[in-house]
């Protein structure tokens, strides 16, 4: 899928990123639980070099548990990586991430100077929520604007950690396609750039392959339809979504679906799993 990836600001955020990451003590990514892989940026691996770093694992209470799980495991196969799962009103665990933050940098004296953490996140990933819960308070700022690493943004949290917060921008992510549905499906990539009924039908496809019990129950749909296609127009039938002369609004489908998708009214379902990115990652090898 053709998304834009990267406008000038971005280049300007990301050699900020670059300069100041060296600085940090540990970095804070959170990740969306249900596209793990897809909603990463692809730049840190290369830019943090040792520092050590906690992959959160956010709105956790949309995906299929069993997949995040497996998420856990694969991603803490990077060195001086660490993975927990998270979901929104669980203050508690939020402020066990300060607690592993410490942890995982031993050698530093926090009675003589703060732990500096640098906190990333795509759009709508849930960033803010997380900033605002560990900080007890409205304290997220970051816009869609670059320079919002400076010093005085750090935001002060317990345990004398202070948090520098980044632009949620989407990073360049080279491959797989796949990615940019998933990320589209999510919601981080906003509604206006993305062709609805194809994103739609990427995510109709995906679930009968994936989670066809949960996809026809929703809809209350008996067979199960040969394809995506097939399956958006037994929704539009089940809902009563037709164009004049009783052609299938697809569009309407596409809304609905998506939107349901994103409200985790099917259930918890997870986008990707490590073995389906194993086998793409795999695919483009062998084609290039
Ligand atoms: P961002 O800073 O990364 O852009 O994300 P932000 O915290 O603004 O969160 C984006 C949306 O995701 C918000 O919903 C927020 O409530 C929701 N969210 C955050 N964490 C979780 C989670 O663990 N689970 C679920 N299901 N949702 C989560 P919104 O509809 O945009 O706003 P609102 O309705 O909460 O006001």
């Amino acid at each position: 899928m053709a998304i834009n990836w990267f406008p000038g600001h971005m280049h300007k955020a990301r050699k900020e990123i670059k300069k100041v990451m060296p600085q940090m003590d540990l970095i804070i990514e959170v990740l969306d639980a249900r596209l793990p892989f897809s909603s990463e940026n692809p730049l840190v691996p290369s830019l943090r070099g040792d520092t050590p770093m906690i992959k959160v694992l956010n709105k956790r209470d949309l995906a299929d548990p069993d997949v995040t799980t497996q998420w856990q495991a694969w991603l803490e196969k990077e060195r001086g990586v660490k993975a927990v799962t998270l979901t929104h009103n669980q203050r508690s665990e939020a402020t066990e991430i300060l607690r592993l933050a410490a942890a995982m940098v031993p050698h530093h004296d926090r009675q003589k100077s703060a732990l500096r953490v640098m906190i990333l996140g795509i759009p709508n990933v849930g960033k803010s929520t997380l900033i605002n819960t560990l900080a007890g308070r409205p304290a997220a700022k970051t816009g869609n604007e670059p320079a919002v690493t400076r010093a005085q943004q750090a935001i002060k949290l317990p345990h004398n950690i202070l948090l520098y917060d980044t632009p949620g921008f989407l990073w360049p992510k080279l491959s797989p396609e796949a990615c940019g549905y998933r990320l589209a499906i999510s919601g981080a990539i906003r509604s206006a750039v993305i062709e609805f009924e194809d994103v739609a039908l990427f995510a109709a496809d995906y679930l009968l392959d994936a989670y066809e019990d949960q996809v026809l129950a929703r809809y209350g749909i008996d067979e199960r339809p040969a394809d995506g296609l097939a399956l958006m127009d037994a929704i539009a039938a089940r809902r009563r979504f037709f164009r004049r002369g009783g052609v299938p609004d697809l569009h309407k489908v596409a809304e609905v679906l998506l939107n349901e998708l994103r409200a985790g009214k099917l259930g918890r379902i997870s986008l990707e799993t490590p073995a389906i990115i194993g086998q793409e990652i795999s695919a483009i090898r062998e084609n290039s």
